[in-house]
């Protein structure tokens, strides 16, 4: 059923923690413990010596051997720290190291493509031909025929995923793990990572036009699954096919774990809706977009995933996967999810949208950062060198020699209208208040204290087994238009912690009369989601951090004529009756440059 051939259980009766450090080696043998930390691969392909094999003359001249990595920390893997992951929900190590590099393998620094190699063009995939799509599966033959240790095995580059999502290695120069997710750098990692898969492929088929394709499930004729992923090798058996076969749902981007029961014309409205939010009104600061600014070493750590991350991404993942199995495999979980070919179209399109949002800002420059853009992946290029590339290596497509075919954006013209109208609205919640019937505090607490902050939820969070409405102080009021370009307005739900490692969804309404009224992201009452995806890390670890959830509001307050308010009423609607596994420290106003 799974691909577990690395991943044989261990024993559960000991601190799994420890085993993870690579702390408790001695305690297994038969090929487990040889593979905790320190993982020396045997093969011809990993050691040191190697030239190349299989995959073309390593043609490395020109390329700067990197000097000894310095011992200054930064958001870089130390390759020696390669150890087991860990999925809390059951149970369960993980092993990804298969697939990580020998540490002592001379390392490249990334170099651009020639500005003379042929343009790859990405193109969606409604619109591939039929040779293309051949082409294509036949790569994926090859990529799964190759040996189990060949670096452009389909297994062991699927593991490059699971290496940085899982938290398989350490930072360079701090014991802090590396998470690539839900944080700044969640679009340059998968970026650079289907940029070699690409190239891969292209040289596996002798093709250097080979372009990805790219799903665009942000625009109605790419809401359904491609159906050519049922063929052959792009073939994965662990998907949620009631989905897919043979009702060709239109997709549900913002998937809460249950179907929605919309129609396809009203799918696709709140689709597209949807999208507005994420990519517009939403999305107008790089942080909000792009996720929380780690820093390296363990006080760096952040949990604050931007708006495209929560959805569609992690709610596609889903929406794709095999729900009956235990940690949602292939697609719902970070670990086996680019097992499913369809992975690569979908962070494809994860990818243009990186580019459609940067163009929409003006191509501007995200974060000016060193810890962001000297941040490091290493991956094995086409020629099986070992590149290290960095953030600011794959901020501009048109050096990588890559581009996307255009579509349109029809998202850009969905701006959701109240529900309610706002008058409306806040005359009946003005009176659910005086009724005593918006405030669930614990101890009832009528109103906030001063300072911006809404009252505390208390030592252990408020769990969110029912829907919780809360008022909550607006620090600035009447904000003049170059107040508003220049500082967006944040709602922000801190300390959320989801109990185990288990997908979790609740949504964020603001002056919301009735959450049953509002449908969902049609409605401007609508402000976002938070959307967790097994990640495989282990509870009660110390690297676990409680998460925290940014959305934009300054376009929702205008259109809800809430400018002038000193505070709003904000509603978080728990989906798919996931709110039992998780709890939430409080919801506050910021604002953000
Ligand atoms: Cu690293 Cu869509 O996941």
């Amino acid at each position: 059923m799974f691909n577990h051939a690395c991943c044989r259980p261990p024993p559960y009766l000991f601190d799994y923690y420890q085993l993870l450090r690579g702390k408790l080696l001695p305690v297994f043998n038969g090929g487990l413990g040889d593979r905790v930390n320190n993982y020396s691969p045997a093969s011809s392909y990993n050691t040191a010596t190697t030239t190349s094999n299989g995959g073309g003359s390593s043609t490395s001249a020109g390329a700067a051997v990197v000097e000894e990595p310095s011992m200054t920390s930064s958001l870089t893997p130390n390759l020696t720290s390669c150890h087991w992951s860990y999925s809390d929900h059951v149970g369960r190590p993980l092993f990804c190291c298969k697939a990580s590099p020998d540490p002592r393998l001379p390392v490249v620094d990334f170099q651009f493509p020639d500005h003379s190699d042929p343009i790859r063009v990405r193109r969606p995939v409604h619109r591939l031909s039929a040779d293309f799509i051949a082409k294509y599966e036949k790569a994926f033959a090859i990529m799964k025929s190759l040996p189990d240790d060949h670096p452009h095995n389909f297994w062991r580059q699927a593991d490059q995923h699971c290496l940085y999502c899982t938290g398989s290695y350490e930072q360079t120069g701090s014991d802090a793990l590396l998470f690539v997710h839900r944080d700044w750098l969640f679009f340059p990692f998968h970026r650079a990572y289907i940029y070699f898969h690409e190239r891969i492929i292209g040289k596996l088929i002798g093709d250097d036009t080979f372009a990805l394709p790219y799903w665009p499930w942000d625009v109605p004729e790419g809401m359904l699954f491609p159906d050519f992923y049922h063929r052959g090798a792009f073939n994965d058996s662990e998907r949620d096919f009631s989905h897919l076969i043979p009702l060709h749902q239109t997709a549900d981007i913002a998937f809460d774990g249950v179907e929605s029961g919309l129609g396809a014309a009203d799918q696709v409205a709140a689709n597209l809706a949807m999208m507005y939010h994420q990519m517009v009104s939403g999305a107008r600061k790089p942080e909000l977009f792009m996720g929380c600014r780690m820093r390296p070493g363990r006080a760096g750590a952040c949990d604050g995933p931007g708006t495209i991350e929560l959805i569609p991404h992690n709610t596609m993942h889903e929406w794709v996967t095999n729900r009956a199995n235990p940690d949602w495999e292939d697609m719902g979980s970070y670990y086996t999810a680019s097992r499913d070919p369809s992975f690569y179209a979908h962070h494809s399109n994860i990818d243009r949208l990186w580019s459609v949002w940067k163009e929409l800002h003006g191509g501007r420059l995200e974060f000016d950062d060193p810890a962001w853009l000297d941040a490091a992946f290493y991956f094995r290029d086409e020629n099986l060198r070992l590149v290290r590339v960095r953030v600011r290596d794959v901020l501009d497509m048109s050096k990588l020699r890559y581009t996307y075919e255009e579509i349109d954006r029809p998202w850009l013209e969905t701006r959701p209208k109240p529900a309610v109208e706002p008058k409306v609205a806040r005359g009946i919640l003005r009176e659910m208040e005086a009724r005593n019937r918006v405030l669930r505090m614990p101890g009832g607490a009528p109103e906030a204290p001063s300072g911006g902050t809404s009252p505390d939820f208390g030592p252990g969070g408020r769990m969110l087994e029912e829907p919780l409405r809360v008022k909550v102080p607006r620090p600035k009021r009447v904000r003049s238009a170059a107040d508003k370009a220049e500082e967006e307005e944040v709602l922000v739900v801190y300390g959320i912690e989801v109990k185990r490692d288990t997908f979790v969804k609740f949504d964020v309404l603001v002056n919301a009369v009735d959450e049953a009224a509002v449908a969902g992201p049609r409605s401007r009452e609508y402000a976002g989601a938070f959307v967790n995806v097994n990640r495989g890390v282990a509870h009660g670890d110390p690297h676990k951090r409680k998460a925290t959830l940014k959305l934009g509001i300054t376009e929702l307050l205008e259109d809800l004529e809430a400018e002038a308010d000193d505070s709003i009423w904000v509603t978080l609607v728990p989906k798919g009756g996931t709110g039992v596994d998780v709890t939430v420290g409080g919801v506050r106003i910021e604002y953000l440059r």
